[in-house]
Formats: C-alpha cells, structure tokens, sequence
C-alpha cells in the first residue's frame, strides 16, 4: 500500500524538485492507538498518535501503521486522526491516502506551523479540521481551494497574527468557524466573503479594533457571532444589517461596547443599534464600491459632452 501512496506523491512533487532527482525517501512509522474518538460533533473510529518528530512539509516520505486494529477494523474504517505532542510542522498530506476516509483531523500541540497546499490533496472526505496549541503565526494562500466538503474548522490557540484574504476560498460549505484565541490584527469583509453558508463564528480573544461597516455582507445565514475580549473601538454602522438569523452578537469586553446581545422578538437589532452609537460613531465612512466593467468593442465607440464634442473615441476591431 505504502509504495503506491509515496509514488503518487513523488509524482505531485516531482514539478517543484526537479533538480532534486535522487531525493532520499524517509520512512515514517506511526503507532496508531485505534479506538472511538471524537473531535468535537465528529465521533469516529480514530487512529491517534503522539510523539512524533518529523517534517511532513519535505514531501519525500512514506508512513507505516503500526497498531493494533480493533477486531475487523481496517483503515479504511478510520474517520478520525489525531495527532498530538508532536513536532511535524505539517498536516502529513499523505495520511489521507493511508487512511482514505478521514472525515476530521485534529492537530493538537503537534508542533505545525502553517496550513498549505498540498495538506488537503487527498483528503476527499474531509469535513472537520481542529488545529489548537500549535504555532502557526501566518495562515496565507487558499490551502481549502478544491476542498469544499468542509463544514468545520476550529483553529482555537495558534497564535496566528495573520489571516490573509484568500485564506479561506473554497469553503462554500463550512457552517463553524473557531479562530479564537490567538492574535489576530484584521478581520475583513474579503476574508470573510467566501464563507456564504456560516452559522457559528468564533473570534473572542483577538486583537481586532475596527470592523468594516460590509464585514459579514456576504455571511447571510449567519446565527452566532462572538468576538469578546477584543479591542474594537469603531465598527461601520451597516456591519449586521440584514443577518435574519442572527441570534447572539457577544461584543463584551472591547472599548466601544462592553455587552453580549440575545436577539428576540423583544431585542431587535435595531435596539442593538441603540447600544452601538459610540462603536458607530467612531468608524469612518467606508470607501465607496469599485466595479470593473468590461466592454469588448466591435467598432467604434465615442463619448460626448453636452456640446456634443467628442470626449473619447474607441476604435475596436472587426
Ligand atoms: C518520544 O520519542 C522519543 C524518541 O523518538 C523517545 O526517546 C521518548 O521516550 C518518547 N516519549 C514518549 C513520552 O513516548
Ligand atoms: C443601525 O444604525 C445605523 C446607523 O445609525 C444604520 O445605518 C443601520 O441601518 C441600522 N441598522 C438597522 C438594522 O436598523
Ligand atoms: C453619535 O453621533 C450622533 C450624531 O453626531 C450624536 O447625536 C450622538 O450623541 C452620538 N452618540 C454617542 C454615543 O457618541
Ligand atoms: C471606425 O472608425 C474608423 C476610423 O475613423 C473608420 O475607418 C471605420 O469605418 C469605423 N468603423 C465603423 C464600424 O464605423
């Protein structure tokens, strides 16, 4: 099984170390301890390891199992993986190929330092990624681009300080998101625009100080937004307008507003608003909308002024 897996990969790999032709193949041994696990709302026939010191992000490895399988239990019955007191820098990509049908993965002071291509490669069934006590201060790229199955990702205590804008494309279907406690300086509506099926966001403990008035525009079915323990000073007073599905707005502990809101029939968030005066009052007015319109011209376009002087003139191509 090993030697299909580790080609494949080499196969993947070989475009971006060609000059490494010869590359030593590392053997990995994980000793799994099977059993039922669960990570969060995910209960699953588990292999956890602990342990481990290896760099998963150098690409030339291959893994053995080693373990004792429940009886009449194979791989192919692993749902969960979960790896722990370990130094691995990486998610090992080549894990979902061991075990085919890992639905969460959960890292826990595993020692990684970044979530990157090709982590998800072969992770066709992934629906959960935890991640927590791990170093991880710069989460860049779109490492989720083809990996829409998605539903939750927790990245509770990483210290992450950087989420880039891209981060997150590709999880058209994720309904959870954790990234609580760490240090996080910017949240923007362009993070935040491809995650159009999220209910649950979870942002306590950050360091955020503004929130752009356009920040969960794109987040409509959103029920819970919590982001205590930060330091917002100013939020754009759109910021949760049309969320009908709102139901708790927590916002204790920042510097323009020290409240967790429950929406009802009662508290409207037009009452939210009321509270909210200060954190509106200090945000400054969004910059307006770009577009980009594209014209193809087949023949000749002219603008004129109201003197009907020629302003411009396209020649386009028959
Ligand atoms: C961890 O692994 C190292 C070497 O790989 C070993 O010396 C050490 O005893 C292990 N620690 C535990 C807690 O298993
Ligand atoms: C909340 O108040 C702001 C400014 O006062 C306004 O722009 C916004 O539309 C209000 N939202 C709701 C839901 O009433
Ligand atoms: C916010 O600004 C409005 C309009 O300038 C003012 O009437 C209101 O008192 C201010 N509210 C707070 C809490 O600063
Ligand atoms: C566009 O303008 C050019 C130059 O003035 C002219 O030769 C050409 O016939 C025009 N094409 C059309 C479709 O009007």
């Amino acid at each position: 099984m090993w030697t299909k897996t580790c080609l494949t990969l080499t196969l993947l790999f070989v475009g971006l170390f060609n000059n490494v032709s010869s590359q030593e193949l590392f053997e990995v041994r994980l000793f799994c301890d099977f059993g039922m696990y669960a990570i969060n709302d995910f209960l699953n026939y588990a292999c956890t390891v602990r342990n481990v010191t290896f760099d998963f992000s150098n690409p030339f490895y291959y893994i053995i199992i080693e373990g004792q399988h429940e009886p009449g239990r194979t791989n192919e019955d692993v749902g969960n993986f979960i790896i722990q007191s370990s130094n691995v820098n990486a998610i090992p990509a080549n894990i979902f190929q061991v075990f085919p049908n890992i639905v969460a993965i959960y890292g826990f002071d595993a020692g990684i330092t970044g979530i990157n291509p090709p982590d998800f490669t072969f992770a066709n069934q992934l629906r959960g990624i935890f991640a927590s006590a791990n170093i991880m201060p710069r989460l860049t790229g779109s490492p989720f681009f083809v990996r829409s199955t998605i539903t939750d990702i927790s990245f509770y205590s990483n210290q992450i300080e950087f989420i880039a804008n891209t981060f997150f494309i590709g999880l058209l279907n994720l309904r959870y998101l954790s990234i609580e406690g760490n240090n996080i300086a910017a949240l923007t509506p362009e993070m935040m625009a491809p995650l159009v099926s999220l209910r649950n966001f979870y942002a306590s403990a950050n360091r955020f100080e503004t929130l752009s008035g356009r920040v969960f525009a794109n987040n409509r079915n959103i029920e819970f937004i919590g982001l205590n323990e930060n330091i917002i000073n100013a939020i754009g007073p759109n910021a949760f307008d049309n969320l009908p599905n709102l139901e708790i707005l927590a916002l204790s502990q920042n510097s323009c507003v020290d409240e967790v809101f429950t929406i009802n029939e009662d508290i409207t968030i037009e009452t939210v608003n009321q509270s909210l005066q200060q954190c509106f009052n200090n945000s400054v007015p969004e910059p307006p909308r770009t577009r980009t319109l594209l014209f193809e011209v087949r023949g000749n376009m002219t603008f004129f002024d109201e003197y009907n002087d020629e302003l411009l003139r396209i020649e386009g191509r028959w």
